[in-house]
């Protein structure tokens, strides 16, 4: 399995349009060791020629664009892109379905609870349905993708709940942001012929023990890595809410990913969907060295890892 990440920063990407914190500053200069980075997507193929979309950020455009392997290939109209699935109903997740249309045959995957925000929203009928079958997964079924004739292309999936929370634009004044189940999901991928698995855990509350065990023992794993701390945006006089408001776990702390993986066994653990507020994104912070010295990686984009 070939899995590319297209976009390794959280909303917003880095730098963010309107942010002037120290790390955008640094992006915007073109410093070394402040990488930019696009937002939130995965790609994952089983035999390189089809493809399956993890998450369609706004930066989607830029992302194929950078991706010669997502390039047409044939005839007047192709696209490698078989199928995409959408891990939560975020700006930085569904954004990018807008520009997957131009009658372009291809499969949309999402829980019942995503489908339901998307069905709710008119612009997303420019994905012509004739064309754009919405398939809804079940939560923790695990089945082969297919592209929107049916055709598999060797990869299965399995989606399972982890906490988070609605959409931010889906928030209600007099309701718990937490959500239902299959509002924010995590994804097991399995490519049919070798076997080989990895998990996509972009979006992620809380590790909890129901995560961990699914997680032990893993050989790679890409986790939700927005914060370093998680009141670093509060700290830095960009927002009023923690990482566990905004449904993140953070790096650090003793309930953080760090910690938390100290012991769960995982070969390869690649934080994505990096916020540009987080110190680690800097190649040159001790925060980057903390969290390389415990065996993870940063993603950058166009980041490939084939297992
Ligand atoms: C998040 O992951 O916290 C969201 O992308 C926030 C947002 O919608 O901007
Ligand atoms: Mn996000
Ligand atoms: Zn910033």
């Amino acid at each position: 399995m070939r899995l590319i990440v297209l976009g390794s920063a959280a909303g917003g990407g880095f730098p963010q349009w309107n942010c002037n914190c120290v790390n955008c500053r640094r992006a915007r200069a073109g410093d070394p060791n402040a990488t930019p980075r696009t937002q939130s997507a995965l790609a994952a193929s089983a035999d390189g020629e089809r493809w399956l979309l993890l998450n369609a950020s706004p930066d989607l455009r830029q992302q194929i664009q950078a991706t010669p392997a997502l390039h047409p290939r044939r005839g007047v109209r192709h696209s490698p892109l078989a199928a995409v699935l959408a891990t939560n109903a975020d700006v930085d997740h569904i954004g990018g379905l807008i520009n997957l249309r131009e009658g372009q045959p291809l499969a949309l995957y999402a829980s019942q609870r995503v489908h339901a925000v998307l069905d709710g929203n008119r612009i997303f009928e420019v994905l012509d349905r004739e064309i754009v079958p919405r398939r809804t997964l079940d939560l923790d079924e695990t089945m082969p993708v297919r592209d929107a004739v049916g055709a598999p292309i060797g990869l299965s999936i399995q989606i399972f709940a982890v906490p988070g929370k609605v959409a931010l634009y889906m928030e209600r004044p007099d309701a718990d942001s937490a959500g239902a189940a299959g509002d924010t999901v995590a994804v097991r991928l399995v490519d049919e012929a070798s076997g080989r698995q990895a998990f996509y855990v972009p979006n992620c509350a809380r590790l909890d023990a129901d995560l961990a065990r699914r997680l032990s023992g893993a050989s790679l794993v890409f986790f939700d890595g927005t914060l370093f701390r998680d009141d670093e945006m509060i700290r830095a006089g960009l927002s009023q809410k923690s990482g566990r408001r905004m449904g993140h776990v953070s790096m650090d702390g003793p309930d953080g990913a760090l910690a938390g993986f100290a012991d769960l066994d995982v070969g390869r653990k690649v934080f994505v969907h990096v916020n540009n507020s987080n110190p680690a994104l800097l190649a040159d912070s001790p925060e980057r060295a903390r969290v390389e010295a415990a065996g993870w990686q940063v993603a950058h984009d166009g980041l490939e890892i084939e297992i």
